[in-house]
């Protein structure tokens, strides 16, 4: 019998701390009415000294097992999507591990920038599928307030920090995930990418960015890979009941909504509250459409990303 996988519980955590557009006007040239009409963004979570992508991580795991009576010693395998790992190594997915006492799983990292959700969830898809593991936890996390340049306002008003969580589980196939496509294109590397790392033999580096050219690769690949992942599923815009879009930027958003002929309460939107929470702003949203009974049983859902790499990437599910 072939197998998929489908998500049986959900989970998130935002840092408490909240900056509002007006907070970094005071540190910077912008205003709350340029960042609202250029990005929909209206605050940011924006994590406390001390606090690390592990404990955010944490806390949305932690909110996902405690509402599900998951028991961490069940889950097989742990995948954590972060580009803001608490160190070079170990990979986090390990911390997150042994702060959950999950000691029956293996744990690993996976870098895909924002589209890291979008490929940790593939990746622990194609676990289940091949019958090595029965389910899988994955998280989103991450802390970019940590790689911002604070002083650059072309892209401190767009992040924030947050993590997200979802439960996977062995299903027959033609329910839960029904087909993923991922893409990464390396020779547009220099259009959103940190100017430091390990190998550099500097710490992380701070987030550099030409946003006008993301803006323009964003919408066209992210339609066009929803359209890909809806053909290998035998599905067409029309059957679409929810978009679960990574959240950059409201313009973005709307561009592939209107791309896939969908109304505005057929998208979830947070980037207002959020910002852009890079790999944790799918499941972000995810755990807010689900708890605010957005989602109902065998509605088709599509979550897409994209993000440096560039990497890009979508995902059709049934409910
Ligand atoms: N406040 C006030 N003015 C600003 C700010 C700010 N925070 N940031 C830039 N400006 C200025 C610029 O300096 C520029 O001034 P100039 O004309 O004097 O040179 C002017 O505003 C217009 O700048 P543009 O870059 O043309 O503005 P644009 O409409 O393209 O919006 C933005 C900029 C919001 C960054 C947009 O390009 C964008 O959202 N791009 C996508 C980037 C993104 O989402 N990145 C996240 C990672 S990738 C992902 O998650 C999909």
């Amino acid at each position: 019998m072939a197998f998929s996988s489908r998500i049986t519980a959900t989970g998130s955590y935002l840092p408490e701390n909240i900056v509002t557009n007006d907070d970094l006007a005071k540190k910077v040239d912008t205003t709350n009415e340029w960042i609202i009409e250029r990005t929909g963004i209206k605050q940011r979570h924006i994590c406390k000294d001390g606090e690390l992508t592990s404990d955010i991580a944490y806390k949305a795991a932690q909110r996902l097992i405690e509402t599900s009576k998951i028991d961490a010693q069940d889950i097989e395998l742990i995948i954590l999507a972060t580009t803001t790992p608490d160190l070079t190594f170990p990979a986090t997915a390990t911390t997150v591990q042994a702060k959950l006492g999950a000691k029956n799983a293996f744990a690993f990292d996976i870098q895909a920038v924002c589209s890291g959700f979008v490929f940790a969830v593939s990746t622990a898809n194609n676990f289940i599928k091949s019958g090595q593991v029965k389910n899988a936890l994955v998280i989103g996390a991450d802390s970019l307030s940590k790689i911002v340049n604070w002083e650059d306002r072309n892209t401190c008003v767009l992040f924030g920090d947050g993590a997200g969580a979802v439960f996977l589980e062995q299903c027959e196939e033609g329910k839960g995930i029904i087909a993923t496509d991922l893409n990464s294109d390396g020779n547009l590397n220099s259009i959103l990418k940190t100017n430091g790392g390990p190998s550099l033999n500097q710490l992380s580096g701070v987030i550099e960015m030409q946003g006008k050219e993301v803006f323009k690769h964003a919408v066209t690949k992210m339609s066009s890979s929803v359209n890909t992942a809806l053909e290998k599923a035998n599905l067409t815009k029309e059957d679409i009941n929810l978009l679960i879009p990574h959240q950059a930027n409201i313009r973005i958003l709307e561009g592939v909504a209107k791309k896939l002929k969908l109304r505005d309460d057929q998208v979830i939107i947070t980037v207002d509250k959020h910002a852009n929470t890079s790999a944790a702003s799918i499941p972000l949203a995810l755990d807010e459409a689900f708890r605010g009974n957005r989602i109902k049983d065998n509605d088709i859902i599509v979550l897409e990303a994209l993000g440096g790499g560039l990497t890009w990437g979508s995902i059709i599910l049934k409910w």
